[in-house]
């Protein structure tokens, strides 16, 4: 089978790529534009071409010419915070990009098309575990983009009988999550733990997020080449408070690190929690709790100091 993957160069898409590479009968291509300008972990065994996804003839090209079987739409721009979001970029990364997938796909039908979103569709928290039915209302640029081109999937694949999904992913972590700005909260409190460094805490750390394991995720997104279409969230079902995560990742790694409370931020969502019953009944396994994950990267960053 022949897979493109666009943000390939990225924390998600890199493991997705090493993992369909594996398999000796499939081709895996991807796409990126390193905007994001992180080490790469990338087999070698995976072809990558250097191109941005709002460019339609660009990918209309590599889609027919490579024959693609599978697309997996991961580029995304991570904003960094509130105050420095690219609201254009957004546009042009997440919506442009899928409506070109959507129009290239419909001239040129391929299995399916497997667009990655995410849980900031929903805004902020409730006293309801979000799940697919709830309501959306995305606060910030990058989830309504999200939301935008999630809707645009909806009414393409209506419309022209298209094979797609959405998976609104949670907070994923795990080895090799690259840092932008205060994104990705586990690896840098496990970071600066190692390193017996600060643990800062922005607000009183009450705040509760769903975090799931990156082999987690990159399992279910290969099962959904084979799942009925749909919308899915991809999560774990268990909160954890910030404050409690902290104390985890100080225990586990024995550091010597003191927390420390900042004032709260405005991209706060509150107590955030969701389920993946949806996922669930269609082959999703949660195999890492917040402990063994943790653990496991821990036992990363130990062993490979390099990337600490
Ligand atoms: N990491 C998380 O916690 C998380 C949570 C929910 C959803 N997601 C979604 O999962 C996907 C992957 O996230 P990630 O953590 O791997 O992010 P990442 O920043 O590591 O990877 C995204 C990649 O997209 C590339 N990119 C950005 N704009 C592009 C463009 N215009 N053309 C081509 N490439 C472009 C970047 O260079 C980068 O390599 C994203 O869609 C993200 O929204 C991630």
């Amino acid at each position: 089978m022949n897979y493109l993957i666009t943000g390939g160069y990225g924390f998600v898409g890199s493991y997705l790529a090493n993992k369909l590479i594996n398999e000796k009968s499939n081709r895996v291509y991807v796409i990126d534009n390193l905007s994001n300008k992180n080490q790469n972990f990338v087999s070698k065994k995976v072809k990558k071409i250097y191109g941005n996804v709002s460019d339609f003839t660009f990918l209309e090209k590599i889609v027919t010419k490579k024959k693609i079987d599978y697309i997996y739409h991961l580029s995304a721009t991570i904003n960094e915070s509130v105050f420095k979001e690219d609201v254009y970029n957004d546009i042009f990364t997440s919506i442009i990009s899928t409506v070109n997938f959507l129009e290239i796909i419909k001239k040129h039908k391929i299995k399916k098309f497997i667009f990655i979103s995410s849980i900031a569709v929903y805004g902020k928290a409730k006293k309801e575990k979000f799940d697919e039915n709830s309501v959306t209302k995305p606060e910030f640029s990058y989830g309504i983009s999200k939301k935008c081109a999630e809707d645009y999937v909806e009414y393409y694949s209506k419309k022209f009988k298209l094979n797609c999904s959405v998976i609104r992913v949670g907070n994923i972590y795990g080895p090799f999550q690259p840092k932008i700005g205060e994104v990705g909260v586990i690896n840098i409190f496990i970071k600066n733990a190692l390193k017996n460094k600060l643990i800062k805490i922005f607000g009183k750390g009450n705040q509760s997020r769903d975090f799931i394991f990156i082999d987690d995720v990159v399992n279910f997104l290969i099962k959904c080449k084979s799942i009925k279409s749909n919308i899915y969230n991809l999560v774990s079902g268990n909160s954890i408070k910030i404050i409690s995560l902290a104390k985890l990742i100080k225990k586990i790694t024995k550091t010597q690190s003191n927390i420390k409370f900042f004032k709260e931020r405005l991209e706060e969502v509150g107590n955030f929690r969701a389920s993946s019953t949806l996922a669930k009944k269609n082959k999703l396994k949660i195999s890492f709790n917040i402990e063994k994950g943790i653990k496991k990267t821990v036992q990363f960053y130990e062993k490979n100091k390099q990337f600490l």
